[in-house]
């Protein structure tokens, strides 16, 4: 399977901008981490992804053909789980599970007990939701998405109020799944993406602000990332970005991401955090996109 996004503009009826000339393009497998601060795009992106929104400007193509053109493959080919997912509280598990079963036309209950088992959820099918965990939830939420096997996966904030154990539970399902498919799995947590994705794209203020590897986001930002030494009160040095601080017997060490490192810095090893907070913070990223006026 192939996607290929071209040129999307996508401009709500209020007038908001989310997206402006988005392009990118791939091909199975890839597992694809969209990380962004919240109100980046990421939801946009998938909602075009999937042809629940339309693009105002360019165009979304699978295998070669327009999105549109596509829609019955796309729908037997995509697992879905939207950022709010809302869930049958009175069905218990198996019977939510067999009803997003019928709507994606698969007849056969195997599927069924096949999504339940890889989500670990089998000694719960006859739990009603109502009584289920958020994480628990949440796996629900993944199996349906996981229904009939399809090639396309797409996962906006799965692990959003999961505790860390469960989140590496889901990482743990992801990566088994990705084989050999287009996964995308939006987050704002970036150990989820440096778990699991062999991409990341990172979106900020609708604008793509990277799309490479883990590896390429992190060599970026090397020279760029230092701690350095202050007592309470001061403030950051300008131009930098605190990552983290701690307070020491004297004073506090800050971890700090900069264009330029002030002199007091000692240059250290990047993470993929840093990397990430440099990226949507480095001066070429601040541009903004153009607000267009409210449609009437
Ligand atoms: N239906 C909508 N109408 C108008 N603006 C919207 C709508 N949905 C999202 N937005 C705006 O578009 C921007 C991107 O939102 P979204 O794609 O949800 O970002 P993210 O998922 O990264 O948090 C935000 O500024 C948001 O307020
Ligand atoms: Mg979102």
């Amino acid at each position: 399977m192939k996607i290929d996004v071209s040129h999307i503009t996508m401009i709500y009826p209020s007038g908001k901008k989310a997206l402006q000339d988005i392009s990118l393009s791939a091909e199975s497998p890839n597992f694809i981490g969209v990380l962004g601060p919240n109100g980046a795009g990421k939801t946009t992106l998938m909602k075009l992804l999937i042809a629940g929104l339309l693009p105002t400007k360019g165009e979304i193509s699978l295998d070669g053909k327009p999105l549109l053109s596509q829609e019955r493959y796309l729908k037997s080919q995509l697992g879905y789980l939207p950022q709010n997912f809302g869930l049958y509280d009175e069905l218990t598990v198996w019977q939510f599970l067999d009803y997003m079963a019928a709507l994606k036309n698969i007849r056969d209950s195997k599927a069924i007990a096949e999504v339940l088992e890889r989500t670990n959820m089998t000694a719960l099918r006859k739990t009603r939701i109502r009584s289920l965990s958020g994480g628990q939830r949440q796996r629900v939420g993944i199996a349906q998405a996981l229904l009939g096997n399809p090639q396309l996966i797409i996962l906006d904030e799965p692990t959003v109020g999961l505790d860390p154990e469960e989140r590496v539970k889901f990482r743990n399902i992801f990566s088994e799944m990705a084989q050999d498919k287009i996964v995308l799995l939006s987050t704002h947590i970036v150990e989820d993406v440096q778990a699991v994705c062999n991409r990341v794209l990172v979106i900020h203020d609708g604008l793509i602000r990277f799309d490479g590897t883990p590896a390429q986001l992190i060599a970026q930002t090397v020279h760029h990332v230092g701690t350095c030494h202050a007592q309470p009160g001061d403030d950051a040095p300008d131009g930098c970005q605190i990552v983290s601080k701690v307070h020491t017997a004297d004073g506090i060490r800050s971890r700090i991401v900069a264009e330029h490192l002030p002199p007091c810095a000692q240059s250290c090893e990047p993470t993929l955090e840093d990397a990430y907070l440099y990226c949507i913070h480095r001066p070429e990223n601040q541009k903004n996109i153009r607000e267009e006026p409210a449609a009437i």
